[in-house]
């Protein structure tokens, strides 16, 4: 029997190389090793959504095409949609009476998000609660393990604390305690340099245009020591040439990093090379997605099964949550 993972996505807007080096390439390497559920967190979206709704609903469709455009296979893996499985919302009421307050008031991710995203209100007892309803979805399929960046791993942690005071509470073994699988950190940034995020203004969508993407790559900050064309670059330090290293063949890449230490090769140059690689890269996503934009019966199916098999699962988990509460 597979062991099996659960991960999530907030549906706040399109998806972009961050998301495809930090997850979406983990996601599909562990599509073999594991039995996978992959689902759309718009219940979390909507803890910082809340008066913005209409952006949930719409990334919804376009992130499930996504996912079947860069390979995950709906065949394999299960995908589904929180909100279509009530059994989430029980499992976090019952979660949220056997939490301890101060568990969640030293989440680090809470703490860092409130000092992060002043313009949104979240003094909410819902964006507080956000690592207890995470808890449930993982717990809801006794996930052996849960692929996730750095950022997630203390609600994972968490995850763990709620199910042992479960099981201790009410005196069965009902969670198994899920572990961290920590997705290997992807050097890429955002164009400017920061984490690649929509809210930041710097990200490269997976539906770009080469046109967008040629633009966009030409206004990538390099290594900011190297002013001129004749002064030596440094590539460890150049966010263009990380891109390279994902995007462009490998002896290309030496002979680049050669070039740019000895100031053979310009940025525009070096730039230019690598968007064409990218593109290349990205082109059979775009046909694979653009086929799918115009098959909806096939997205709504895709989803339709997915939320057929986690729904089978709640239910089961659930029936064993009430008997152990006995309520
Ligand atoms: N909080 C996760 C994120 O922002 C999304 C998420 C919700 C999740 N529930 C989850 C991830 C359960 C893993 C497991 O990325
Ligand atoms: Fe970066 Fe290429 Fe410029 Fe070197 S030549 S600094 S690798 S963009």
């Amino acid at each position: 029997m597979k062991k099996r993972i659960l991960s999530g996505m907030r549906p706040t807007g399109k998806l972009h190389l961050g998301h495809l080096h930090g997850a979406l390439t983990n996601w599909k390497r562990l599509q073999e090793e594991y039995e996978c559920f992959y689902f759309i967190a718009d219940w979390h979206a909507l803890t910082s959504e809340y008066s913005n709704t209409g952006i949930i609903k719409d990334s919804i469709d376009d992130i499930i095409i996504d996912w079947v455009s860069v390979g995950l296979d709906p065949e394999i893996s299960t995908f589904f949609i929180q909100s279509s499985i009530k059994e989430h919302a029980e499992l976090h009421l019952i979660f949220s009476m056997i939490t301890p307050l101060p568990w969640l008031e030293r989440n680090p991710t809470y703490k860092e998000q409130l000092k992060e995203l002043t313009q949104k209100d979240l003094y909410t007892y819902g964006f507080l609660g956000y690592p207890v309803l995470q808890a449930a979805d993982i717990l809801m399929y006794k996930a052996n393990g849960v692929p996730v960046g750095e950022d997630q791993a203390p609600h994972v942690e968490l995850t763990r604390e709620i199910a042992r005071r479960f099981n201790h509470i009410y005196q069965k073994e009902v969670f198994p305690l899920p572990d961290v699988l920590l997705a290997p950190t992807s050097k890429i940034l955002g164009i400017d340099r920061r984490k690649m995020s929509k809210s930041y203004d710097n990200a490269i969508f997976l539906t770009d245009s080469d046109k967008e993407i040629k633009h966009k790559t030409s206004q990538m900050i390099t290594d900011p020591q190297r002013a001129r064309k004749t002064d030596p670059g440094n590539p460890d330090i150049c966010n263009v040439f990380s891109f390279h290293e994902i995007y462009t063949p490998k002896e290309t890449v030496m002979q680049i990093n050669t070039d740019c230490r000895t100031a053979a090769i310009g940025c525009v140059d070096c730039k230019k090379i690598m968007s064409q690689n990218l593109c290349a890269a990205l082109s059979p996503i775009r046909e694979k997605r653009n086929a799918l934009e115009s098959d909806t019966d096939q997205v709504k199916d895709i989803i339709a099964r997915g939320n057929q098999k986690a729904g089978r699962i709640a239910k089961m988990t659930m029936a064993e949550v009430r008997e152990a509460v006995k309520i």
